[in-house]
């Protein structure tokens, strides 16, 4: 649609955001839908945040999405914290609801819904294990313990924060932290494994934190890792019978569920895809 004088503004605060996908996606899908809303980048420092986010709110904004730096000092600047950024310790989108700003997060509900749309896995009742300990893991950890899964366990290289993570999610769920060597035990209780460290990630490409003879059909195993889209894990996952999630729809939900915040419409997820598809060619 056209950019008139009632066009609504949303957009994205970090440093850097040169390389951000995310107005390509999110112009494309206002242009699918065909509603009067601009998506901009916008490159702002830690000292300017403040000024940045008042300045949104008097310009209109009906919201906008936040990355690194500002995930955590945004919420200084907000009316109100929703359970998952709070849950997760990290704002990824901030709505306007009258005069006040909101944060949320939308990666752990992005990647639910991937996981369903795409693998039909539904984590109620079921037993999980989560590798990784980082900003990803505690994401999907949440959304996998408030979908209501049984039991999670999170193992990570250091065992100290893989207790931190399952220690926040005893919340929800049972929930343990494991050194490594424990590993092999949690997969074999577990329909579902989910990797969300960087190995598999340029420059650990042929890396992978499963030894193939530890996978089996039965077991679904997603790897958050998106680029490549075809990781050694998925690759060694497909050749032992195991079904397999890739990472790129937790990208695409994600985004999908911020642009659903802010307009109050269906998002285009399968434009949003292609077009993410195409920008990352
Ligand atoms: P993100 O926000 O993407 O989750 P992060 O917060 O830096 O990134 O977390 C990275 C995760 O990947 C951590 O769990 C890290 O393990 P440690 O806590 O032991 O550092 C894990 N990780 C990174 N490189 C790894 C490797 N080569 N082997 C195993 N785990 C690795």
């Amino acid at each position: 649609m056209e950019i008139t004088s009632h066009t609504t503004p949303v957009g994205l605060l970090g440093r850097p955001v040169a390389h951000s996908k995310s107005p390509q996606i999110m112009n494309a899908a206002f242009r699918e839908r065909n509603l009067p809303f601009v998506y901009l980048a916008f490159d702002v420092g830690e000292e300017e945040l403040a000024d940045a986010v008042a300045g949104m709110g008097a310009l209109g904004f009906r919201g906008f999405n936040v990355t690194i730096p500002h995930k955590v000092a945004v919420m200084d600047y907000l009316d109100e914290v929703e359970e998952a950024a709070e849950a997760i310790g990290a704002v990824n989108t901030v709505i306007r609801d009258g005069s006040r700003w909101v944060g949320t997060n939308t990666d752990g509900a992005g990647y639910i819904r991937s996981l369903m749309q795409e693998s039909g896995f539904d984590p109620k009742g079921e037993s999980v294990t989560l590798i990784g300990a980082g900003g990803a893991a505690r994401a999907v950890g949440y959304a996998l313990a408030r979908a209501g899964a049984n039991r999670v366990t999170v193992v990570n290289r250091t065992t100290s924060k893989a207790e931190e993570l399952a220690a926040r999610l005893s919340r929800w769920t049972r929930a343990e932290g494991a050194p490594p060597e424990r590993l092999e035990e949690a997969l074999k209780r577990s329909s579902l494994v989910v990797q969300t460290t960087s190995v598999g990630m340029h420059p650990q490409i042929n890396g992978s934190v499963i030894p193939e003879k530890w996978l089996r059909p039965g077991l679904l195993v997603s790897d958050l890792v998106y680029h490549p889209r075809e990781t050694r894990l998925l690759r060694d996952a497909r050749e032992a019978g195991a079904k397999t999630h890739e990472g790129l729809g937790m990208l695409v939900h994600q985004a999908a569920l911020a642009f659903e915040r802010w307009t109050g419409t269906e998002a285009p997820a399968d434009r949003m895809r292609n077009r993410l598809e195409a920008s990352l060619d």
